[in-house]
């Protein structure tokens, strides 16, 4: 996506770097323009180096390769305003185009995220909620600001919201909402089951799949419940998903039920353990006392018992991790537990577990569908794609 930035002049402008960065990691094309101020906090030089790209301040053009306001707000596909000082709100709610962000704001018609700054009094002051409540008559996204201590050494609401936050807000600003209305259950993380309070039988996996489908869903406008394993606190959620944490696969199979009555879908994007140790001691077991063998009894399948269950209902899209025939195994799991889609992915060393890339094929009556990227943002985009479309369709 093309994105400009307009930094304005407060001391948050050196977290406003922060903010260019991880655009441009995440593959977004940026473009910064600074007002006059913002240039006495940070060098324009800094915002040149991490976006790779010439940076406006004057409004007249300074900068050689510096493209002019009219063409910013038309190249942008969406606008980040961070810091936003109380003044440059000020001029943004006024139409006061003397800077180079009141300017592209005022060019510009697509998704606007602002990022307010200030000490708190300018904050609460009735003239900054008369220009923020215009602003968002205007259809801005308001992203903050955040409690905490000011550069001033006062505390208060003022500070700058975290540079992911704004980040996450500009996803949400440019996220369709093809799910409105639709209520999404997805299952993540692994399970731990318990031999005794401190020992347990799990799976490498971090709930980062699932994790990432549910905040991907809830942008779209779904409500989401998310029945995550205990090493999905690792993973950030989003906000507006409901989280039911559980420990082990019966609490996570309760859980589950406890939720599907108006489910359109259910992803089960959990690692469930396949099997728990018949009966866990209550007490830490002493290592003399640890028997050689445990007797292991077979998890039931949360999946499968859900789409036996609701499956005339709701929609049960399940994956299969593999380290061999993804395609082959993910169609198996699909007709054994009587599933719409499973999501056959690659894992083993250096792929599938954690953050990383994985390669992703979605197999389902229709057939199967290599998806094209490589992320789990990816993978978590096209699968939500699919079932919004076949949810419209039902
Ligand atoms: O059979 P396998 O564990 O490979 O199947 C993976 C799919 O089944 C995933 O969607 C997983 O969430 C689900 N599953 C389940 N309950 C189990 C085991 C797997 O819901 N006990």
């Amino acid at each position: 996506m093309r994105v400009v930035v307009a930094v304005s002049g407060g001391i948050a402008a050196y977290k406003a770097c922060e903010v260019v960065s991880r655009l441009v990691k995440a593959g977004h094309e940026v473009r910064v323009v600074m007002t006059p101020a913002a240039a006495q906090f940070v060098a324009p030089l800094t915002f040149r180096a991490l976006s790779g790209q010439p940076v406006s301040v004057d409004v007249d053009g300074d900068e050689g390769g510096a493209i002019g306001h009219v063409e910013l707000a038309r190249w942008a596909q969406a606008l980040v305003i961070a810091p936003a000082t109380a003044s440059l709100m000020a001029r943004l709610a006024n139409g006061d185009a003397r800077d180079m962000a009141t300017l592209v704001y005022m060019g510009f018609r697509g998704p606007v995220v602002v990022a307010p700054a200030m000490e708190p009094e300018m904050w609460a002051h009735p003239r900054t909620k008369a220009n923020r409540a215009i602003l968002q008559q205007d259809g801005v996204f308001m992203v903050g600001p955040e409690e905490g201590r000011m550069a001033s050494g006062y505390m208060g609401l003022g500070r700058m919201a975290e540079p992911e936050t704004i980040v996450g807000a500009l996803e949400d600003a440019v996220s369709p909402h093809d799910l409105a209305g639709r209520t999404v259950v997805v299952t993540a993380g692994a399970t731990w089951e318990h031999f005794d309070p401190v020992r347990i039988l799990t799976n490498p996996s971090t709930g980062m799949m699932g994790v990432t489908i549910a905040n991907q869903a809830v942008r779209r406008g779904a409500r989401v419940v998310l029945v995550a394993g205990p090493s999905v606190n690792l993973a950030p959620v989003h906000s507006r998903v409901e989280t039911h944490p559980v420990v082990g696969a019966m609490e996570m199979l309760a859980a589950v039920r406890a939720v599907m009555d108006g489910a359109d879908v259910l992803i089960g994007a959990a690692a469930v353990s396949d099997f728990r140790p018949e009966q866990a001691a209550d007490h830490k077991v002493h290592k003399a006392d640890i028997a050689r063998e445990w007797a292991i009894a077979p998890n039931p399948d949360i999946i499968r018992t859900m789409a036996m269950e609701f499956g005339a209902r709701t929609m049960m899209v399940g994956f299969a991790a593999e380290t061999e025939n993804p395609v082959e195994q993910a169609n198996k799991k699909r007709l054994e537990k009587h599933l719409d889609a499973v999501l056959a992915n690659l894992v083993g060393p250096g792929q599938g577990f954690g953050d990383g890339t994985h390669q992703a094929w979605l197999v389902s009556a229709e057939g199967v569908e290599q998806f094209p990227g490589h992320t789990k943002t990816d993978t978590a985009r096209r699968l939500l794609d699919w079932i919004s479309q076949r949810l419209r369709g039902r």
